[in-house]
């Protein structure tokens, strides 16, 4: 975890989160009307067993807005002069943004050993050094820092000679605000080799640093995977990272954004999702390929 707060998310990660206010119960009208609403603005598809999610993660939002209950937190949304301004404090909260650095081990190594190495020779035999990748919906940071130190450990000190750009984004701005920052406590790096701590991080005390050559590979930035026309203006990538984010989406948006990906990764180009994720009913423009650990998604050359 990124030295973030974030209002109680007590259903999810009971560590640390305060208790919940549970003074306002949701009514089935109002559950219906504020999950069409979030998932019409961002694609997180809230299902009616999760309802309990739609109660503790709102309660603090109707709370400092001094709001009865979740219908006029509705309206709220809706027609309230101050709408624009609440939407990324609803973002904030409905987001889950649970991550680590050197997430999902079999994975890195594929991409570390396979896919990138694959990559970079193909683009050394075409005489290019310019290697776009894309981590969408990068959370605290530990995604994006975590290809930035693959690409270290693979490129050496001929990274310098290299034009790389990681674009990291994310719908929550307080998530955004903590991965330029750059600063985790050790939760955050359960699964990080301890070589790699020592030489990516600056110690200080409980807390780690990333290091500037990390931070200078990387460039965060909003967005909202349900807007198209937002995606369509993302620099065209040879490899896109969207892990463990289209699990919050309906078929249908998994589709839109899938196709998305498909439309920026550049031909050769491939996609890698989280390990819990499929795109077996979604699509088939991508051919599979298995690896120990991970399925890669590639696009035609
Ligand atoms: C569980 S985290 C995954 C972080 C990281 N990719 C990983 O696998 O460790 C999911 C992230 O997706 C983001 N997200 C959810 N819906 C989104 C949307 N519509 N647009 C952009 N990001 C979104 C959330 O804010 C959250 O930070």
């Amino acid at each position: 975890m990124a030295l973030f707060t974030k209002p109680p998310q007590a259903d999810i990660n009971p560590l640390g989160a305060s208790p919940v206010s549970r003074t306002a119960k949701v009514s089935n009208e109002e559950f219906t009307q504020l999950r069409d609403f979030i998932y019409e603005q961002s694609g997180i598809y809230i299902a009616e067993a999760r309802k309990y999610l739609v109660e503790n993660r709102l309660a603090n939002r109707l709370k400092e807005l001094n709001l009865k209950n979740f219908g006029e937190y509705y309206y709220y949304l809706r027609f309230d002069p101050g709408r624009r301004a609440e939407l990324p404090k609803l973002f904030e909260v409905i987001t889950t943004n649970e991550t680590s650095f050197y997430r999902n081990p079999p994975q890195l190594k594929v991409f570390q050993e396979k896919v990138l190495t694959a990559e970079l020779d193909k683009l050394r035999a075409a005489k290019s050094r310019k290697l776009r990748i894309w981590s969408a919906g990068c959370s605290t940071g530990e995604e994006p820092y975590t290809m930035a130190m693959i690409l270290h450990e693979v490129l050496k000190t001929e990274l310098p000679t290299w034009d790389i750009k990681i674009t990291a984004n994310d719908l929550s701005e307080g998530v955004l605000a903590a991965a330029r920052k750059g600063i985790y406590s050790d939760y955050a790096l359960r699964t990080t080799p301890k070589e790699i701590i020592d030489r990516y991080f600056k110690k200080e005390g409980e807390i780690y640093h990333v290091e500037p050559r990390l931070k200078h590979l990387i460039s965060f930035g909003p967005i909202n995977l349900s807007d198209k026309t937002m995606l369509r203006r993302v620099e065209r990538s040879h490899i896109i990272f969207c892990r463990n984010v289209i699990i919050y989406f309906d078929d249908d948006m998994k589709r839109q954004v899938i196709e998305s990906f498909y439309d920026n990764l550049l031909p050769g180009g491939c996609l890698l999702i989280g390990h819990s994720e499929s795109l077996h009913s979604i699509t088939r423009a991508f051919k599979p390929e298995h690896h120990v650990g991970t399925i890669v998604y590639r696009k035609e050359a």
